[in-house]
């Protein structure tokens, strides 16, 4: 049976800081942000925007009625959780009125946790053929004030349907993962801001990828010529680009191939920022939206990557007709957001909900997105569906 993505949505919050404004702002060369990182802009999100309002906006864009009624399981995969307890994916299921017969879960390892729902949502679809499965990467990125990581934050949700017969990406029986107990990025429960080892973690990442790609080919014979493109992880546009060279070194054809193909696929990623767990699947949105190149029947090779650490390589192909399932507008859509002055951007990155004593927001922000949240009312969250 074929399974595999049927449906890719995005949203991302309404405001957009400009890189270079930061750089100037933190006296720093604007080109180490444009060409060193490989990045642009970044994606702000207020404190009426988390990743319940983000993911559920990303699923009602590609979800239809039908969808809706026969979902019978929605895994949200993140790392910027709102409740220790509740999953994200219970309030979205309310939001977008799915099948009440339906498992809600959210999944955590890093950036590979929405990996983790998509494999766990293949292997339900091979039991279950008529069903489908709403797998939804939502994150945001923040890493501090003029800390290290300032450039690569970021904010936004990728929803995927998954199911037999797909209308994109079928997906093949050949992952192979690896974990590594390392701590090369972490947040402790104590610390609002992630604990990071920059360094550390892209010679991680790098070599996470080496060791397991010689794992795959070990394994499934294939070669990197076999790709007609690479999704990667992307942290920092520049970091995916750096797994593609260390991995195709010794093949300059395919590597010039690779490389022409991952420009098309950071597209979105480099005026987006990280989206922690979507990144990847940002990147595989922004190289079907905006590349001429690419033909059903390709194969392309993914590479998942989650600090702590976690990756899986897999791969797929393009169904006939992929291309009547995408939005090309987007890059219009994604131009047309607030742009934010660095001072603006401080005051919105790191406002934080005030709850009184009788657990009740104080103060909340109007916010007139189709999903936002409201109020706070005896310590329980409010969202609002227009
Ligand atoms: P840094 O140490 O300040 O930057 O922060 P740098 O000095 O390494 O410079 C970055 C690049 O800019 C270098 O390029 C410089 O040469 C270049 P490279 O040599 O590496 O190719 N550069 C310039 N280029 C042109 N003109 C200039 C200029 N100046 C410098 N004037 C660091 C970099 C990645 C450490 C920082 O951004 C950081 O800590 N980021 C967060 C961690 C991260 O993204 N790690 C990536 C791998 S781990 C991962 O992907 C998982 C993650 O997504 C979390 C999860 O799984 O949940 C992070």
């Amino acid at each position: 049976m074929n399974i595999g993505i049927d449906k890719i949505g995005f949203a991302a919050p309404n405001y957009v800081l400009d890189l270079a404004d930061l750089a100037q702002a933190r006296n720093i060369d604007p080109n180490k942000f444009k060409l060193g990182l490989l990045q642009s802009q970044m994606a702000v999100a207020p404190v009426t925007q988390d990743i319940v309002t983000l993911g559920a906006q990303a699923a009602q864009a590609i979800l239809s009625e039908k969808d809706k009624e026969q979902i019978d399981m929605i895994i949200v995969g993140t790392e910027s959780s709102i409740d220790q307890s509740k999953a994200a994916a219970v309030f979205i299921h309310g939001l977008l009125d799915i099948n009440p017969f339906a498992r809600s879960i959210e999944i955590k390892e890093a950036c590979y946790g929405a990996t983790a729902g998509l494999i766990l949502a293949k292997t339900h679809i091979a039991q279950h053929p008529n069903s489908k499965v709403l797998v939804i990467a939502s994150d945001i990125a923040k890493y501090g004030i003029a800390s290290a990581g300032e450039a690569t934050q970021g904010a936004g949700a990728i929803a995927m349907l998954i199911s037999a017969d797909p209308s994109i990406l079928i997906l093949h029986n050949d992952s192979v993962c690896q974990t590594r107990d390392i701590m090369d990025f972490w947040r402790p429960n104590e610390d609002k801001y992630p604990r990071v080892n920059g360094k550390f973690s892209t010679e991680q990442y790098t070599d996470c990828l080496t060791t397991t790609f010689a794992e795959y080919q070990k394994r499934t014979g294939k070669k990197l010529a076999d790709f007609a493109a690479m999704c990667l992880h992307i942290p920092f546009s520049k970091q995916g680009l750096k797994g593609i060279q260390a991995i195709a070194q010794e093949d300059s054809k395919t590597l010039n191939r690779l490389t022409e193909r991952f420009q098309e696929a950071i597209v979105y990623n480099k005026i987006v920022g990280n989206i922690y767990t979507g990144s990847i699947f940002l990147s595989f949105l922004s190289l079907l939206e905006n590349s001429q190149s690419l033909k059903a029947g390709d194969n392309i090779l993914f590479y998942s990557y989650g600090s702590g650490a976690v990756c899986e390589l897999f791969s797929g192909h393009l169904v006939s007709g992929y291309q009547q399932h995408l939005q090309p507008d987007r890059l219009h859509t994604l131009n047309q957001r607030t742009p934010l002055t660095v001072e603006a951007y401080e005051a919105l990155f790191f406002e934080e909900i005030q709850v009184d004593e009788t657990g009740q927001a104080v103060d909340l922000p109007v916010d007139e997105t189709d999903f936002a949240l409201v109020d706070i009312q005896d310590h329980k969250r409010v969202y609002r569906k227009k």
